[in-house]
């Protein structure tokens, strides 16, 4: 039968405290003068760069490595630290969803027959990022919803928009609100009263995580459900087109708006009766507003009105909590993840980042799960994240912080696993500022050597890795690699991840002197980590892991 023992590792001994460090969004790339990475003075990383190939490497960290639906497709930290912690690779939501949508199986579960039932009386409300980013959500999985659900009886659709400008480029957001009012149009030819409610930059309205400002999902709540808004414009082309003149706006922050129609009444508020769908498959950044619209005991905002309503995610994100407690499409089922076999192996974990970052070495490691698996076994410490800041105006963020939680756990002796995740080339990568961008690889690079050091003093092991590239591809380019320019001749800053690979460290004192990286699974990604890890906490992985990166040669 099952059992969570593992076997001892027949070479590799236990007892060493293992630094792993998360890097997020640092890939590998050509140098060149929009590679952050490169320009910017890294001499922890590059020192370990050095031991290629036998303690150095790299690693797929997108498309079908990662289980997204294509190899055009990059990576995320969702589906990278799931991999991480998961060791082996699940359809993730992106997947799971398109197959539902293509089977029509999407509507015969649960979650659509329970919001089906307010389609006769109510308003079916969808609210999500708008773009083709595929990391939180797609546009085409959208359109496709709202083609099945008008089909299946809903008549009176409300869409509520949050532009996107993060995993895509900056601007874009004006074509797929034009996309999103075609198709809206068509519905309406077809007698189904559809349009666009309201809108607002993911990271101004409703899209925080891990609890970092609950102002954001506020900001949201007020123009979704009660229909209210600074701004208030008869259509969302024109809302984006006009808020996008102030100085400096971009997709990312937009200010939240409301449509109104010509009495200046806003068109879509959420009441009671009405279904509502959280569109995104991506749980991080949904599980607050999930909260807000499912929770009847709630103190993080006043909602001034909670609507009597049917609710589904497109996906369940927590599965502990099991929030929502309806959704469209089951989440993969992430099971045994490394954390749970680690605990129930006798090895202590301590794991930190700071808000923005937190879950992603907690929820995400553990398969999308909040919470401890044996707390007397493990230890989460978050660093409270400035809020309410584009992180390019603080590009060190918490890093030292970080680093110095992680070097006094390590030091303490408390712990065989300390795990961290890095923010900066990430958090700022996505503002698009290069300058801020290489500061930020400059602070991460510094608190790896912090981490690295505090190995040395205790003669453990580092693992040190990324979740997916970002900081070191800061431009747009074509097919041939090419930079792209805009009309005016500039070139197209990449706000976004890419589709490079990460690297993969290995070292210090506590490393048994024969292990280097095997030669043979040069397609090795992000999931092939957690055997690797447990290798060298002296255990054998489960036979179902994907394969270790190491092997032990006798010298
Ligand atoms: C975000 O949510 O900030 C971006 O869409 C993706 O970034 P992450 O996958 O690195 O969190
Ligand atoms: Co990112």
């Amino acid at each position: 039968g099952f059992s969570w023992k593992l076997n001892d590792h027949p070479k590799l001994p236990k007892g060493k405290i293992i630094g792993l460090v998360v890097l997020d969004g640092w890939g590998e790339a050509k140098p060149n003068q929009y590679n952050c990475i490169h320009i910017a003075e890294t001499p922890a990383m590059d020192s370990l760069k050095m031991g290629a190939p036998e303690k150095w490497r790299l690693v797929k960290a997108h498309g079908k490595a990662v289980g997204l639906p294509t190899e055009d497709d990059m990576g995320n930290s969702e589906v990278g630290h799931n991999a991480l912690g998961a060791g082996r690779i699940f359809a993730q939501g992106a997947k799971l969803v398109d197959l539902a949508l293509a089977s029509g199986k999407i509507y015969e579960g649960e979650g659509f027959n329970y919001i089906k039932e307010s389609f006769e009386t109510g308003t079916l409300h969808l609210i999500g990022l708008l773009s083709d980013g595929g990391v939180h959500s797609r546009l085409d999985q959208l359109q496709l919803l709202l083609k099945g659900a008008s089909e299946r009886g809903a008549k009176r659709i409300r869409v509520h928009v949050l532009t996107d400008g993060r995993d895509v480029l900056d601007g874009s957001s004006v074509g797929f609100v034009e996309t999103l009012e075609n198709d809206l149009a068509k519905l309406r030819e077809k007698g189904v009263d559809a349009q666009i409610a309201s809108g607002g930059g993911r990271m101004q309205v409703t899209m925080d995580r891990y609890e970092n400002d609950w102002d954001v999902v506020k900001r949201g709540w007020d123009a979704q459900v009660l229909g209210e808004a600074p701004h208030k414009f008869k259509s969302a082309v024109e809302a984006i087109k006009k808020l996008r003149e102030a100085p400096n706006a971009n997709d990312q922050y937009l200010p939240p708006f409301v449509i109104v129609d010509d009495n200046g009444k806003a068109v879509g508020p959420i009441v009671d009766g009405d279904a509502v769908v959280t569109v995104n498959f991506r749980a991080d950044r949904m599980v607050m507003l999930a909260k807000a619209l499912e929770y009847d005991d709630f103190d993080k905002f006043d909602r001034v009105r909670f609507p009597k309503i049917r609710y589904a995610g497109m996906l369940q994100y927590d599965g502990e909590l099991k929030l929502p407690s309806h959704y469209l499409v089951s989440p993969p089922e992430i099971d045994r993840t490394s954390g749970e076999y680690l605990v129930h192996n006798g090895i202590r974990t301590f794991a930190c980042s700071e808000t923005v970052k937190f879950g992603h070495v907690t929820f995400f490691w553990n398969g999308n799960r909040s919470g401890y698996f044996k707390q007397e076994m493990e230890e989460y410490v978050e660093i409270p994240s400035d809020s309410g800041i584009t992180f390019n105006v603080q590009p060190k963020m918490k890093a030292l912080e970080i680093a110095e939680k992680a070097r006094d756990a390590i030091l303490s002796r408390k712990f065989d696993q300390v795990r961290v995740n890095l923010p900066n080339s990430d958090m700022v990568g996505h503002t698009g500022d290069i300058e801020a961008t290489i500061v930020a690889c400059k602070a991460a690079d510094d608190a790896v050597k912090m981490i690295l050091d505090a190995i040395d003093q205790v003669g453990g092991i580092y693992v040190v890795t990324a979740d997916h590239g970002n900081a070191e591809d800061m431009v747009k380019r074509n097919k041939k690699g090419e930079p792209l320019l805009d009309k005016n001749g500039n070139i197209q800053i990449l706000t976004s991840h890419t589709l490079e690979p990460v690297p993969v460290a290995i070292g210090g004192p506590g490393l048994a002197p024969g292990v280097r990286f095997r030669k043979d699974v040069p397609e090795g990604g992000l999931a092939n980590v957690a055997a690797t890890v447990m290798n060298l906490h002296g255990l054998e992985a489960p036979a179902d892991y994907e394969p270790t990166l190491i092997e032990v040669v006798d010298n």
